[in-house]
């Protein structure tokens, strides 16, 4: 379960958010727990979790190791700061900031190479999916991964993927149970033509786009979704804290 604080939270909140956090998941065995903070507060999240089963990410970082690149972050500065995963190709990132399937590729590429576990984001637009183009926009985006990254090459446990369909995050409005389940299978079907079955089985795929307590564990249950990428609900400790403690549960029926 991965809380996305996109920009949001002071040096003070991160340090009251994790110290308040870790109590409330102690029982919950079996789920990976990662928290994506802004790079200001990130050492303090890594600083937080340290000695705890708790990953600290980064939301974004650059290619190039070090250079002109005024304003960007490179891998060895992440792990640098103790940060040991990385959200690549958000949604965000991709239509606010103009990211292309290749700088997303080379990013992604970067942070395997560099032993960074990359969380790479795929989805489609609401015009999309109404033209019925999802699959053409979303496998389009999975492979553009693999012209950078060789999935023969490396193992399905170093690479994450996360279908948030552009019309679920931030709004409200989430993918059906059955639409997130469709999405994922047919990415992990694509995954196995490209890296081979095993390869597709390891490599843990994400459901993300307005994520809440209400509404997880349908989601969950799919049999291709591996676990959950959220935004708004992971920016109260509460709300994080039962979808973590859902997800444990959910574990333990599996
Ligand atoms: P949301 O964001 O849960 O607020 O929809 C998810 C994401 O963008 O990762």
């Amino acid at each position: 379960m991965a809380a996305n604080w996109k920009m949001n939270k002071l040096i003070r909140e991160a340090e009251e958010y994790v110290e308040e956090l870790l109590p409330k998941i102690s029982g919950a065995e079996g789920v990976d727990v990662a928290i994506f903070a802004p790079f200001t507060c990130l050492p303090e999240v890594v600083r937080s979790t340290r000695d705890t089963a708790v990953l600290a990410g980064a939301q974004n970082f650059y290619y190039e190791d070090s250079g002109a690149f005024t304003g960007e972050v490179s891998a060895p500065m992440l792990l640098d700061v103790g940060a040991g995963v990385v959200i690549v190709g958000h949604s965000e990132r991709r239509e606010i900031f103009g990211e292309t399937d290749e700088a997303v590729a080379k990013k992604t590429a970067r942070a395997v190479s560099a032993g960074l576990l990359p969380i790479v984001c795929v989805g489609e637009t609401k015009e999309e999916r109404d033209a019925g183009s999802m699959w053409e926009k979303v496998s389009g985006q999975v492979r553009a991964v693999f012209e950078q990254v060789d999935a023969g090459g490396i193992g399905g446990e170093a690479i994450v993927f996360a279908y948030e369909p552009v019309w679920a995050i931030g709004t409200g409005e989430t993918a059906t149970p059955e639409d997130a389940q469709d999405a994922i299978g047919r990415i992990r079907g694509l995954l196995g033509e490209l890296g081979g079955e095993s390869f597709a089985e390891e490599v843990r795929i994400l459901y993300g786009g307005s994520i809440k307590p209400g509404n997880v564990d349908d989601i969950m249950v799919q049999k291709d979704v591996d676990g959950g990428l959220v935004g708004g609900a992971s920016l109260e400790v509460a709300s994080f804290a039962e979808l973590v403690n859902g997800a444990a549960m959910g574990s333990d029926d599996s």
